[in-house]
């Protein structure tokens, strides 16, 4: 084993640091991985690329990046109970103290302990480098049909939209509105599909993002943002609107587009994360009964879920990744996924990258 490896920062100013750091040694309840594919996410340039801007669970403590890391273990440290070195598996990406009720639940995301709930790549060393420890309470199986690059994207972005769409319920009789078609807005559309849902409508500013998501078959249609999406989303759908809608854009007109461009009865999903929005609860939520979540992340146990349904569906998250890049690269690649015109943009090693 190598002494010495590089890793990925982010000082805060639209730059990537790469330094040289020791291989750490996996302690007891650990795994140390070799890091196959890290994906970067729209929260990782929103909070920490552009500059430090989160705070508690999104304040960055200067570690090395990367919340989205799939890999192949290479040592186990003691006590480890189910997970041995050449397993291959996904970091749920954030460690939680295992012992309040959100991480009893499975969703460490919520972890209520101020000490001990350290998100990967935000408040303990993530998946931007050679290799990364893992406590073994965060890892996923990573099934054999599977690539770590689908891993890493289950990591973070599918896992958040299973989640987000298992609470609103998609079916065949479900038209979809898509807020948003960057990572997590094409994430949508490819679950979406398998779900069954009839018609898929997205929607962004971006042209190269609604070109990604026509042509990999994602949406049915896609509209560029403007005053009367409403108005053109009710069009595409016999006049009524959207059963389903979930945001992934986070901006706040197109957070009021999602609720307003949904029909009566319909149930619409938050997960766009920081802004604003502005509704008016009596007409867009109250009086035509529709129903609004917000979502955070997934649990593991619904992220084991999600890798099994992919397996069946034959689904594969990767699809979505349209560049990737070697470690030694990772400026490219956060520079790249700031610009917006691409899809998922992922750092690769070994297997992954050729
Ligand atoms: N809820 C969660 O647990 C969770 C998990 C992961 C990511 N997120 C959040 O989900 C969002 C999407 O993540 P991503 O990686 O796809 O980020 P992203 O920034 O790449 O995607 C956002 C997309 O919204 C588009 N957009 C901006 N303004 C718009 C408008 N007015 N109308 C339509 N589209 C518009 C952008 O062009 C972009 O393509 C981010 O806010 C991210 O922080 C939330
Ligand atoms: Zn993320
Ligand atoms: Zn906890």
């Amino acid at each position: 084993m190598k002494e010495t490896m590089t890793a990925a920062f982010l000082p805060g100013d639209s730059t990537v640091e790469m330094r040289t750091v020791p291989v750490p040694a996996p302690g007891h309840g650990e795994v140390l991985l070799r890091v196959k594919a890290s994906t970067i996410c729209g929260s990782d340039i929103r909070c920490i690329y552009h500059e430090h801007l989160g705070k508690g669970p999104e304040g960055y403590q200067g570690v090395i990046a990367g919340h989205e890391p799939c890999g192949q273990i290479v040592a186990e440290g003691p006590g480890c109970r189910r997970f041995k070195t050449g397993d291959r598996v996904i970091v749920y990406h954030i460690s939680g103290c295992g012992v309040c009720n959100d991480c009893r639940r499975g969703y460490m995301i919520s972890c209520t302990s101020q000490k001990y709930r350290r998100a990967y790549g935000w408040q303990r060393d993530g998946g931007m480098a050679e290799y990364m420890i893992a406590e073994e309470k965060d890892l996923i199986a990573l099934p054999d049909e599977l690539t770590y690059a689908d891993g890493a994207q289950v990591a973070c972005g599918f896992g958040t939209v299973y989640e987000g769409l298992e609470k609103i319920g998609i079916n065949g009789n479900h038209a979809v509105l898509i807020t948003g078609l960057g990572p997590v807005g094409l994430a949508t559309g490819a679950l979406c599909r398998k779900l069954g849902a009839i018609k898929i409508i997205g929607i962004d500013v971006v042209p190269e993002r609604m070109k990604i998501a026509m042509d990999l078959g994602l949406c049915d249609a896609v509209l560029a943002s403007g005053p009367d999406n409403v108005e053109e989303v009710k069009k595409l759908t016999g006049g009524f609107g959207v059963e389903r809608a979930v945001d992934c854009s986070a901006n706040n007109l197109a957070r009021a587009t999602a609720v307003r461009a949904t029909r009566k009865w319909g149930k619409i999903v938050f997960l766009g994360e920081g802004g604003t929005v502005e509704l008016n609860p009596s007409p867009d939520l109250i009086h035509d009964q529709k129903t609004l979540y917000g979502s955070w992340v997934t649990s593991t146990w619904l992220m084991e879920e999600l890798v099994e349904r992919l397996v069946r569906w034959n689904l594969h998250p990767a699809d979505i990744i349209t560049h990737r890049f070697p470690l030694e690269r990772a400026a490219d690649a956060y520079a790249l996924m700031s610009s917006g015109k691409c899809g998922k943009v992922a750092v690769c090693q070994d297997e992954e990258l050729s």
